[in-house]
């Protein structure tokens, strides 16, 4: 049994129907076997657990862990390919990439460098996109593992336009999900997703099949692209014959379980039915400029109902941090003018946390609850760099969490918690 002693801030309750951040300034979790078990100001939990080991996590904030909702794991070694449209974008920089994971050694490097990312980023759980090679998959579900994060992803299908050597049939990428499925999913801390990569490279055979996966993969969830780039919309239209979301809902493919990518230019019909089979939106904000994708319409989304969190979408998108993920939504919001939705800092927590862990269907994890697991990030800055004294000068809570927002990057983690365990420490 552990008491962490530290400031501790989250969002249990959503900030965007009224609630507030949640703050104990001289806080105290109490963990046993992974689990939080108790919670409260530090002298009150102290006497109730006095035995207990104590760490001080003295200075900084103590945040519920980060969840990316939309990152790809072959694309990390090309971060930073700027100024292309994405369909360009693909095929000059990601694509040509994601074939050099058709070889092992160079996948089980690409994993490695991967999940040391997401860690030192202090993203406890993913949805990741995964390669289009189903052993590629499966090196990067034994990184996982072996480094302990909450990692759903699975094997990426199309058997259209993308170059040839990515593309698979329908049989193929039954057998190959299934398989990958059966060997990981429910291991360790582990799920499986279905992904077609987006609508334009598969055919309806291929996404029958994702259907057909949907009803036999126990607890698997659903990820693909929508409605990112104008060009790529129309010629999903022309192909499909209907909106983008269409092409999903014709098989089956849009539940409770399934998550999108981007969803920049929605028609408001697509919102309503996202909302109706209760789908959710993985927000992309630095991919969506990187790429000029466009300014993502949140306000719309929130009205329709449907849920939102937010993806650093690596390696369109410009890194693992999803605190610079919530900077640039906050960014993206106020250039919307009138039509933009400004965010408070809880509000900005609570995409990154409590409603990743709801669009994941992850309810062990979110918050610094009594109940959820101890998946946790210690932000501490080493000392007098620009972020620790805007902290130690902060007014309260929410002003040091906005700080955080404008200047945190990786190396202000000082350790990172999956389950109680240390995943990452500076
Ligand atoms: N649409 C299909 N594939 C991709 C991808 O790799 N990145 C982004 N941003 N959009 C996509
Ligand atoms: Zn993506």
């Amino acid at each position: 049994m552990t008491i962490y002693r530290a400031c501790l801030l989250d969002t249990p309750e959503d900030p965007f129907t009224g609630a507030a951040l949640r703050t104990e300034s001289d806080g105290a979790l109490q963990v046993i076997d992974g689990k939080i078990t108790d919670r409260g100001a530090y002298t009150q939990v102290r006497s109730r657990c006095p035995d207990d080991d104590v760490i001080h996590l003295d200075g900084g904030l103590l945040l519920p862990g980060f969840i990316d909702t939309h990152v790809h794991f072959p694309q990390v070694r090309v971060i930073g390919g700027l100024g292309m449209p994405l369909l360009e974008w693909l095929d000059r920089c990601a694509l040509p990439e994601e074939a050099r994971l058709a070889q092992p050694s160079y996948a089980r490097g690409v994993a490695a460098d991967f999940v040391r990312g997401l860690a030192q980023a202090g993203t406890t759980s993913a949805l990741v996109f995964g390669s289009h090679f189903a052993s590629a998959v499966d090196l990067l579900f034994e990184e996982a593992a072996a480094v302990g994060l909450r990692i759903t992803s699975g094997v990426v299908l199309s058997d259209r336009i993308l170059r040839e050597d990515l593309l698979t049939d329908a049989q193929r990428g039954l057998a190959d999900s299934l398989a990958l499925a059966a060997r990981w999913s429910g291991q360790e801390r582990l799920r499986y997703a279905v992904t077609p990569r987006f609508s334009l490279s598969c055919t309806d055979d291929l996404l029958a099949a994702c259907g057909e996966l949907m009803r036999q993969v126990d607890g698997a969830l659903f990820t693909s692209h929508i409605n990112e780039n104008v060009h790529e919309i129309a010629r999903v239209r022309e192909l499909f014959g209907t909106d983008y979301l269409g092409s999903y809902l014709r098989h089956g493919l849009v539940g409770n379980r399934s998550i999108f990518a981007h969803n920049v230019h929605p028609a408001d019909s697509e919102l309503a039915a996202m909302a109706e089979h209760d789908a959710a939106v993985a927000h992309c904000p630095t991919s969506n400029a990187a790429l000029g994708s466009g300014l993502f319409p949140l306000r719309r989304h929130l009205d329709a109902g449907v849920r939102v969190a937010l993806g650093s979408d690596v390696g369109a998108g410009t890194g693992f941090n999803l605190l610079k993920e919530g900077l640039q939504a906050y960014f993206m919001q106020s250039l919307l003018g009138a039509d933009g939705m400004p965010m408070t800092p809880a509000q900005l927590l609570s995409l990154m946390t409590r409603a990743g862990a709801d669009a994941l269907a992850l309810p062990e994890v979110g918050d610094l609850s009594v109940g959820r697991r101890f998946d946790a990030v210690w932000v501490r800055p080493v000392a007098d760099t620009v972020l620790d004294v805007a902290l130690r000068h902060a007014e309260d809570e929410s002003e040091a969490l906005a700080r955080t927002f404008a200047l945190g990057a990786s190396a202000d983690l000082a350790s990172v918690w999956v389950d109680g365990e240390v995943v990452h420490q500076r």
